[in-house]
C-alpha cells in the first residue's frame, strides 16, 4: 500500500491524467545496485500523445512499467487521475514490442479475449473485435492465426487487442522497433489516424526522433542512466494528418535540436558502459 494520499483535485488547473511524482528506481542491492531512474517528475495531460526518447538503458521501459503497475518505484509515486497506481489495471492497456498474442487463438479471438474476460457476451465481444480489426485494417484476417501474419500485422492485432479493452491510456514500448522502415511509416500514419479517432492518452517509447515528432503532442527527452527528464518539447505535427509535415523546416529544426540532446546522452551512456 502507498503512504501517499491522492493528489487533491484542482478545479482551476485540473488534475493531470498521469503524474510521475519524483520517481526513482534502484534495481538490486549493495555493489550490484543499478540506479535506473533519478527523480523523474512528468505530467501527462488527458488526450496527450507523449513520446519518451533517450539512450538505451536510461530507464524508459522502467518508467513505463511503473505506470503500467508492473514495477514499484523505489521512491516517489505515479498517479492516474490523482490516484496512486498500485498495480496493473485494465484502464491502462499495454502493447509490447513484439506480439504477445495467444498463438492458439485466431486473430478475432485474440482481440475478443479482453472484452469476454470483462463479462461481455460472445456476440458483443465479437462485434468489438470486428470494429477494432477494421480500424487497424485487418478485417480480412479475423480467422487467421498469429503465425500466418507478418510482424507488422501481428503488431496491429496487438494494438487492436489493447484498444478492444477500451483503456483510458495506451502504453507502448517501442511497438514498431522490429518492423521495416516502410511498414513502420505506414503504421505511424495509421496510429495517428486511430489517435485522432479515439483521443486516447498515449505513452509511447521510441528511439526514432522522426517517429516522435510525427506522432507526439509532447516529447520528453531523457538523460543517460540514471534517467531524468532532460528536456521537453511540444511539437505541433501530431495534429496534422498530412504525412508531408515531416518535410517542413520547423520539423527539421526541432529534429536537429533533439538529435543534439540525444547524441550528448548517448555518448554519456557509452562512456558509462565502458567504465
Ligand atoms: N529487472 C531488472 N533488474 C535489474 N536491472 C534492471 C531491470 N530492469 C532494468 N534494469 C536496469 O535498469 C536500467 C534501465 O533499463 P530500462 O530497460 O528501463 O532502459 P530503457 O531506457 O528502456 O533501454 P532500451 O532503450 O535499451 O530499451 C538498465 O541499466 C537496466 O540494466
Ligand atoms: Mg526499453
Amino acid at each position: 500500500m502507498s503512504s501517499h494520499a491522492a493528489l487533491p483535485a484542482d478545479a482551476a488547473t485540473g488534475v493531470p491524467k498521469v503524474r510521475f511524482d519524483r520517481i526513482t528506481k534502484c534495481f538490486g542491492k549493495g555493489a550490484e545496485a543499478v540506479q535506473a531512474l533519478e527523480p523523474v517528475t512528468l505530467d501527462i495531460a488527458e488526450g496527450a500523445f507523449t513520446c519518451l526518447l533517450g539512450p538505451s538503458g536510461c530507464g524508459k521501459s522502467t518508467l513505463l512499467n511503473i505506470l503500467a503497475g508492473f514495477e514499484r518505484p523505489t521512491a516517489g509515486e505515479v498517479f492516474m487521475d490523482g490516484q496512486p497506481v498500485q498495480g496493473p489495471d485494465p484502464r491502462r492497456g499495454v502493447v509490447f514490442q513484439q506480439g504477445a498474442l495467444f498463438t492458439w487463438m485466431n486473430v478475432r479471438d485474440n482481440v475478443a479475449f479482453g472484452p469476454l474476460a470483462t463479462g461481455k457476451s460472445q456476440a458483443e465481444a465479437g462485434r468489438i473485435a470486428d470494429r477494432f480489426l477494421e480500424m487497424v485494417g485487418l478485417a480480412g484476417f479475423a480467422r487467421r492465426y498469429p503465425y500466418e501474419l507478418s510482424g507488422g500485422m501481428q503488431q496491429r492485432v496487438g494494438i487492436a487487442r489493447a484498444l478492444a479493452n477500451d483503456p483510458e491510456i495506451l502504453l507502448m514500448d517501442e511497438p514498431f522497433a522490429a518492423l521495416d522502415a516502410q511498414t513502420r511509416e505506414l503504421l505511424q500514419e495509421e496510429i495517428k489516424r486511430i489517435w485522432h479517432e479515439t483521443r486516447k492518452t498515449v505513452l509511447w517509447i521510441t528511439h526514432s526522433i522522426d517517429e516522435a515528432l510525427f506522432l507526439a503532442t509532447d516529447i520528453a527527452v531523457m538523460s543517460a542512466r540514471p534517467g531524468r527528464i532532460k528536456a521537453t518539447f511540444r511539437p505541433e505535427f501530431a495534429r496534422s494528418s498530412d504525412p508531408s509535415v515531416v518535410t517542413s523546416p520547423e520539423f527539421a529544426r526541432m529534429k536537429a535540436q533533439i538529435f543534439g540532446l540525444l547524441r550528448e546522452e548517448a555518448l554519456a551512456a557509452q562512456r558509462q558502459e565502458a567504465a
